[in-house]
């Protein structure tokens, strides 16, 4: 039987997420076919190209007669922003930059049947676009997505996987937080125990936990005996890297100092101003923290060093969050430290740890990133502030002088679940796609000084209760979506409600992206 391909349709630009600054239709229809040619766009090129063989069986040809994608350069267009003009005889699309060409490749993929980005087979005729003139550029430069790949280890192939799919929603930010108490995920040469030791905790505490207003529990004797970790290796984050880097998107890493450091400290007891059997077991904020010494300093740096070199050019993350102080007014070497600087509050050791480390960064010409708990003693001023408390830090924090990323928990912690009733365990509950709209109020809502400093948001997934990639994506998707769309188009239209984003959502459901579907109101 032959099917009949009906033209491409126009309501296709209802359906583009995020949505594009203007698109104004025109008559007509590009049909990719069974041939096409492709002309520069570089590894944006290569994207494109990908989908057109993979999922559609596309021959790409050098023939000028074949229809014909073609990548030109614009210096004249904004920052990742891009031009694309689609008609009957072809495609062109202008941009500035790399990430520009990225991008129209995105849009016109969407423009193109949703099995475009699955595995296909299709039926070549049916890769049809129609007619338009696209012009587009980001709201927002940074548009991110954190995982938390410390409290449980989640393989690199999840990650790449996870790749692709941020790429599909112009994402441009893949922040990796790479240790915490309990595991720590990144081979460092230097300190080999960290992997050795730092990445295995002989089990997990099960159930919800802790519990309230005990966040200091060490009941490691009651974990489950299942012994979980789990580390990278260099050559798989380079690998990373460079994957991310083909899709226009950045690879941030973190390494969580002073607190969330216990993994370490079981490695390397010197470290710590208690001994640790072994990472932690359980979640909640630990009190064990690295003592403020010359050598833990040294230690700090030394790690670093070794992160900025398989993270090259991107601003690193130095944590800064959840830092008990208590113990390091029990600690010799510690107080010897505070006494030697004249300080006597943890905000200001803290303060002083966070000068050193953040101008270490600095010094070596990146950019560094900590989490709001460092304006409280205060860092340089060059620090970004990535504020994730009360959304109000936002505002305070753009008011002492810093570069801001917006990751309020309210409405960004996509750990919490997003329905109340008929979810596995989470953290919370109830961060409904509706809530996460509520993202841009916040931003609508600073004073306009304030706004300017604001260089982006982000979405954050932590993994106490995450142990595997369809978890992941079931918390990511379609919330995600929201975040993404409100970071690039700078509103929530069209990304309220799941109904609204149906038609993008079969994107998702062509590249086997387990999202979360609606639960039936109780
Ligand atoms: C955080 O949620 N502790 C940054």
């Amino acid at each position: 039987m032959t099917r009949t391909l009906g033209p491409a349709r126009a309501d296709r630009f209802a359906t583009l997420l995020p949505t594009p600054r203007s698109v104004t239709p025109a008559e007509g229809e590009f049909v990719v076919g069974y041939r096409a040619r492709v002309v520069g766009g570089g590894d944006a090129a290569r994207v494109l190209v990908d989908h057109l063989r993979n999922a559609g069986g596309v021959r790409i040809v050098d023939d000028p007669d074949a229809p014909a994608i073609t990548f030109h350069d614009d210096a004249g267009l904004a920052p990742e922003g891009y031009r694309m003009r689609v008609r009957d005889g072809g495609v062109d699309v202008w941009a500035a930059d790399p990430r520009g060409a990225h991008w129209a490749v995105q849009t016109l993929l969407q423009l193109l049947p949703d099995e475009v980005f699955g595995p296909g087979p299709m039926e070549p005729e049916s890769l049809r676009a129609p007619a338009c003139d696209v012009e587009d550029a980001p709201a927002m430069g940074w548009r991110g997505s954190h995982v938390d790949v410390a409290r449980h280890f989640l393989p690199i192939a999840d990650l790449h996987r996870h790749l692709e799919v941020m790429a599909m929603h112009k994402l441009n930010v893949l922040h990796l937080h790479l240790t915490d108490d309990q595991g720590w995920r990144v081979p460092i040469a230097r300190y080999p125990r960290l992997t050795e030791v730092g990445a295995w905790r002989p089990g997990t505490v099960p159930g919800h936990q802790p519990p309230p207003d005990e966040n200091d529990c060490d009941d490691v004797d009651i974990h489950d005996e299942v012994p979980h970790g789990g580390h990278y290796t260099v050559s798989e984050l380079r690998g990373l890297v460079e994957h991310a880097g083909r899709l226009g998107i950045d690879v941030v890493p973190e390494i969580d100092m002073p607190g969330h450091m216990e993994a370490a400290i079981a490695a390397y007891p010197e470290l710590g101003c208690t001994e640790v059997r072994h990472p932690r077991t359980c979640f909640g904020i630990s009190e064990h923290v690295l003592a403020l010494t010359e050598s833990t300093l040294d230690f700090c740096r030394t790690v670093l060093d070794e992160v900025m070199a398989i993270f090259p050019r991107v601003p690193i993350h130095v944590g800064g969050d959840e830092c008990p102080s208590r113990e390091w007014f029990a600690d010799e070497r510690t107080l010897a430290t505070m006494r030697e600087h004249g300080l006597t509050t943890g905000a200001e050791a803290q303060a002083w740890f966070e000068d050193v480390i953040c101008r270490h960064v600095l010094e070596r010409g990146r950019r560094v990133i900590a989490w709001d708990e460092v304006l409280e003693g205060g860092v340089p001023e060059e620090v970004i502030v990535m504020a994730w408390r009360e959304h109000e830090v936002i505002g305070r924090a753009a008011r002492a002088g810093h570069d801001v990323i917006a990751a309020p928990g309210a409405f960004t912690y996509f750990d919490h679940a997003q329905y109340d009733e008929g979810e596995p365990l989470a953290i919370g509950t109830g961060l409904t796609l509706e809530r996460v709209a509520g993202f841009s109020d916040v931003l609508d809502a600073l004073a306009p000084a304030e706004r300017e400093r604001v260089l982006g948001g982000q979405f954050q997934l932590w993994s106490e209760y995450v142990h595997s990639w369809a978890r992941a994506e079931h918390l990511l998707w379609p919330r995600g979506c929201s975040m993404a769309q409100q970071c690039w188009a700078g509103t929530a239209d069209g990304a309220h409600t799941v109904d609204e984003l149906v038609p993008h959502l079969r994107r998702l459901t062509a590249r086997g992206v387990r999202w979360c579907r609606p639960r039936e109101e109780a």
